[in-house]
């Protein structure tokens, strides 16, 4: 599928080949992490389906092609043991492979989805797992 015209990646010059690029390099880097090798290594039975569906991800996210059909709440919130420390990690190496495969703009733009999802996602794992929100004292 094409990229939405006003997709927010086509600005940046985000193209499906940059995308297989990240995301081979980066999963690529992930299974040799000694913090989250062992997690992803344990999981996942067929890397190849692995990587097309996170290529979707990513075309859906930035190229906004609707690739991508998948539920991600339910595939992390049954990670036993899963918790910020591994998403602060994920996310540290993401922008790394980012801004060594990608052009500066482009990596800004993939940095930044990461880190919003990242959030939604350890906000939804939480509220899976009953352990609520801390009470904000600090709102006006
Ligand atoms: C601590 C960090 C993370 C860990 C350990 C982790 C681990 C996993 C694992 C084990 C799977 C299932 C793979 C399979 O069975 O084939 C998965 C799927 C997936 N992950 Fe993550 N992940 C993390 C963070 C993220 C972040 C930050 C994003 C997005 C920015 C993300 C996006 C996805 C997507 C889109 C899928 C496919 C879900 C589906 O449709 O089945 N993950 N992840």
């Amino acid at each position: 599928m094409p990229p939405h015209p006003r997709a927010p990646g086509l600005e940046v010059g985000i193209t499906e080949p940059m995308i297989r690029d990240l995301v081979g390099t980066f999963y690529a880097r992930v299974r040799q992490d000694s913090l989250l090798g062992p997690i992803f290594n344990a999981e996942v039975e067929d890397w190849g389906d692995h990587l097309a569906r996170l290529c979707a991800f990513w075309s859906s996210v930035t190229l906004m092609t609707g690739r991508y059909k998948g539920k991600p709440v339910p595939a992390h919130a049954r990670l036993p043991g899963i918790s910020n420390r591994h998403f602060a990690h994920w996310l540290a190496l993401f922008a790394e492979t980012a801004l060594e495969v990608c052009p500066p703009a482009a990596a800004g733009l993939f940095i930044d989805r990461s880190q919003r999802i990242a959030q939604s996602l350890q906000l939804a794992i939480a509220l899976d797992r009953g352990e609520g929100i801390e009470a904000r004292h600090d709102a006006a």
